[in-house]
């Protein structure tokens, strides 16, 4: 292993923030002021994201565990949960800064995607001139969708509508779950941003490309369209009635992109652990605009049709492992969160069921609480503002006048590291090629009740290239919420306690 190299200079800043620090005596946080980010373990990390036989590893197609039988138990239930880079459709060049470059893209779509189902955003900026939405028309939620109308009634005449292709709607981190009787496993991409659960399913109009086979219905005993006169039908934002009077769902992902087909019951499966019958899902016919490789997505929003919401879960949690590693962790239902949790409060904005919003507080850099006005980080009586915790979203993103303050404190305090060059949303880089460790301030979320949340320098300080470049993974964002990323959440198990209104955030606990 390589020596630490701490240069005169970073000791000598450390020194002076001790001084700064203890010299005020409003502060008394007990977390490290400076931490030593691992720059060798965290190129050698992202180097072996090319390696061959990473597909082949823990990540790779499990075989199916026999169920034992379709009894339902809200007992604890588990999913294995897989970074994209572990899986066999995730096909990127031998380039990390064209890896890097391209999940910036997919988080730039994401937080537009999340920014636009925002009642605030939504209002300002109506993208979906051509079907009807609870939320934007407020009227009639039977009325026509007319993509959903053409491909049920006349798939002949369905038109392609023009897309964007960008990777809208894509994730990052994906379970394997397990759809009807007999189970058929798919990936899925996890998503706290959203309630709908949806897969392909045959016959497809319209289909990318996939994984795992594409579900047939026609082949699953469970398998149960909705009729439109059903609740579940009603809780769509988006539905049609097709002429035998069964729901049609439809969700957007801005751009053009969507998913379309029949709102249908089916028995979801958890491995071995269990399964849950009649969860209220999209069975996917026409798929546009959307990303390869994972079977559908699973909604783990706060609203009515999220499946926690449909589980009646009283809890979950996932763990983000690292977006370079090729090991898995899970997504547990109804499992006690670990006992050393930081805890912070969960919250609901009336305005949006579907966003978990997080009672962030402040933020600290090297100890130092920044001045932030509570105003910026709280959700405002109109609805806006706000902080929500995202599994899909990478980069946390700050209110711009947050992202500055806590920017330029890190800056103050990394005067010793040689400055990069930007890169995409990344304004603040450094070249730490030829270095093996560095040391950098440590930056923490405060929560209310005083609770900190230190984060550990891999979840802030991430490689770009192969070469050395390091960027602070943050950034601004002058959208109606601010989101807390899967980077800042990385090794660390999130636990959502929806009995009792906490999140909490377990350090290395994959
Ligand atoms: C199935 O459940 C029964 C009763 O709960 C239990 O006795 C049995 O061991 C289980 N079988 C398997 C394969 O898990
Ligand atoms: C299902 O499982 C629960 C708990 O494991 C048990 O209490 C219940 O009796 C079971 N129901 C059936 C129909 O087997
Ligand atoms: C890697 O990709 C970046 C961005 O696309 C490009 O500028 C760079 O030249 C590539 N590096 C190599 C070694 O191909
Ligand atoms: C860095 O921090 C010190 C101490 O708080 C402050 O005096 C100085 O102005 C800051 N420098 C910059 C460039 O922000
Ligand atoms: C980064 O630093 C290394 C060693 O100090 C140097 O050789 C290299 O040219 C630098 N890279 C850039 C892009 O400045």
């Amino acid at each position: 292993m390589a020596q630490p190299t701490i240069t005169a200079l970073s000791l000598a800043s450390f020194i002076l923030s001790l001084l700064l620090i203890t010299s005020s005596s409003s502060h008394h946080h007990d977390e490290h002021l400076f931490q030593v980010l691992d720059v060798s373990a965290s190129l050698q990390q992202a180097r072996q994201v090319f390696s061959p036989n990473l597909a082949q590893g823990s990540a790779s197609l499990r075989q199916l565990q026999p169920l034992n039988s379709s009894n339902y138990s809200a007992d604890s239930l588990s999913l294995t949960l897989h970074p994209r880079s572990s899986l066999p459709f995730d096909r990127h060049s031998n380039n990390y800064t064209h890896l890097t470059l391209s999940r910036l893209a997919r988080d730039d779509a994401r937080v537009r995607w999340l920014h636009s189902h925002h009642p605030h955003w939504r209002s300002r900026h109506s993208h979906h001139p051509h079907w009807r939405s609870r939320h934007s028309h407020g009227r009639s939620r039977h009325s026509r969708a007319p993509s959903a109308y053409k491909a049920v009634r006349q798939p002949d005449q369905f038109e392609s509508p023009l897309i964007s292709g960008i990777e809208l709607g894509s994730g990052e981190y994906f379970a394997r779950i397990g759809v009807g009787r007999p189970v058929k496993e798919f990936y899925m991409v996890i998503d706290t941003g959203s309630d709908v659960s949806w897969l392909q399913c045959q016959p497809c109009y319209d289909c990318y490309q996939q994984a795992d086979p594409i579900f047939d219905a026609s082949a699953s005993s469970t398998y149960k369209p909705l009729s439109c006169k059903t609740e579940q039908c009603a809780s769509l934002d988006i539905s049609a009635c097709s002429r035998m009077g069964n729901c049609i769902y439809q969700v957007s992902y801005g751009d053009g992109s969507y998913t379309v087909g029949n709102f249908a019951t089916e028995t979801i499966s958890f491995g071995a652990s269990g399964s849950v019958p009649n969860v209220a899902i999209g069975c996917g016919h026409d798929n546009e605009g959307l990303f390869s490789g994972s079977a559908g997505l699973l909604g783990l929003g706060g609203g009515k049709l999220s499946l926690p919401s449909q589980m009646r879960a009283s809890s979950f949690s996932y763990c983000l492992v690292n977006r370079d590693s090729s090991s898995s962790s899970t997504l547990d239902f109804n499992t006690a969160r670990p006992a050393d949790s930081v805890l912070a409060t969960l919250l609901r904005n009336p305005l949006i069921k579907t966003f978990r919003y997080v009672d962030l507080t402040g933020i600290s850099v090297g100890g130092r609480a920044l001045p932030i006005p509570s105003s910026l980080l709280a959700i405002g009586s109109d609805g806006k503002g706000g902080v929500i915790v995202d599994s899909g979203t990478s980069v946390t993103r700050l209110q711009t006048e947050v992202y500055s303050l806590v920017r330029d404190a890190f800056k103050n305090m990394t005067q010793n590291l040689p400055p990069a060059s930007r890169l995409s949303l990344f304004d603040t880089c450094y070249n730490l090629s030829g270095r093996s460790r560095v040391q950098v301030p440590t930056v923490s979320f405060q929560f209310s009740g005083g609770r900190t949340l230190s984060l550990p320098p891999t979840n802030y300080l991430i490689p770009v290239d192969d070469e050395g470049k390091f960027c602070f993974a943050f950034a601004g964002t002058s959208g109606p919420m601010s989101i807390m990323g899967n980077v800042q959440q990385q090794g660390t198990r999130v636990s959502f306690d929806l009995a009792n209104n906490y999140i909490g955030f377990s350090p290395n606990k994959c």
